[in-house]
């Protein structure tokens, strides 16, 4: 049985003023590599506001029991946006002492929770798999925290402020699901997966985030969007004699007659489809 985790803040400040950690360390399973697809998409769409900041902080939320999700975040952060800095925060202290080690120019490691303690408000926030081991109803309370945590947005200077990417994916990456928010709140959803590994879209159901996947029920939004799609890539099966990229792209055409889809054929090529949060926020 998966554990459960409550946010609750312990009852003790840190010493010296800083505020207390929130959350509760879960376990720290993470992999090489695995979050590629999401971090080359924060690259894509939010490299411009990286670039713009004089001093860009990026956190990787709960990087595990290795620190090798930072590493590379710092990596393909830093191919887009030369200034970027990463810090790589941990709710469990010997996750921290472990990843030390591994800090550099523009990488350190801190321990924290929600709280994210860092000194700038960060242009990014990124929490992977960490959610998912909270249950559904905290979500709501910790999106809140972690957007009121971003850098604002500036709309004389062109910038919608940070981005908090928050989502789940399987043990090696293959097939993820995140949501994209801003300080206003959510912006979108996004499906990204190895297509050659794909039956059908909905088996993209099990890495749902935690605010969608007990949500996947008929009824509710995104249930019926995952049941389109699959209607969508049953429909386009034809296109399977030139490969499963050019049946998902057909797919993804398809959806966009019902559903508000916010990215092109650049991004369908890649696996991956972006959609309107609205669309997809439960019902109630
Ligand atoms: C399953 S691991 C995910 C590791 C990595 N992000 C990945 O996707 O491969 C989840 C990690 O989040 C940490 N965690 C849980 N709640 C947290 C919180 N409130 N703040 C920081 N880290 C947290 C856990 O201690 C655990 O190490």
């Amino acid at each position: 049985m998966t554990p459960r985790a409550t946010t609750r803040p312990p009852a003790r400040p840190r010493p010296g003023g800083t505020p207390p950690v929130v959350g509760t360390v879960t376990r720290g399973t993470t992999n090489p590599n695995r979050l590629r697809r999401m971090d080359r998409w924060i690259a894509v769409t939010h490299g411009a506001e990286l670039r713009r900041a004089a001093d860009p902080v990026a956190v990787d939320l709960g990087y595990g029991a290795a620190p090798w999700t930072a590493v590379e975040l710092l990596a393909r952060l830093r191919a887009v946006a030369p200034r970027a800095r990463v810090v790589g925060v941990e709710i469990e202290p010997a996750r921290v002492a472990a990843a030390r080690p591994y800090e550099r120019d523009g990488l350190a490691f801190r321990h924290g929770g929600f709280e994210v303690p860092v000194e700038r408000r960060p242009h990014l926030i990124r929490a992977a798999n960490v959610l998912r081991q909270y249950d559904e109803d905290e979500v709501a309370a910790v999106w809140a925290r972690l957007c009121a945590r971003l850098a604002p947005a500036d709309p004389a200077a062109g910038s919608r402020g940070g981005l908090l990417v928050e989502g789940t994916c399987d043990e090696i990456g293959r097939r993820h699901v995140w949501v994209a928010l801003g300080p206003e709140g959510p912006r979108t959803v996004t499906f990204a997966t190895r297509l050659g590994s794909l039956e059908r879209p909905s088996d993209l159901a099990e890495r749902l985030p935690k605010a969608l996947i007990h949500r996947n029920v008929p009824g509710e939004p995104v249930h019926a969007f995952l049941r389109d799609f699959d209607r969508a890539w049953a429909a386009a099966a034809p296109y399977a004699a030139y490969g499963a990229r050019q049946r998902w792209i057909r797919a993804v055409r398809d959806l966009t007659a019902d559903w508000p889809v916010t990215d092109r054929q650049t991004r369908w090529r890649q696996g991956e489809v972006t959609v309107r949060w609205e669309a997809l926020a439960p019902r109630g």
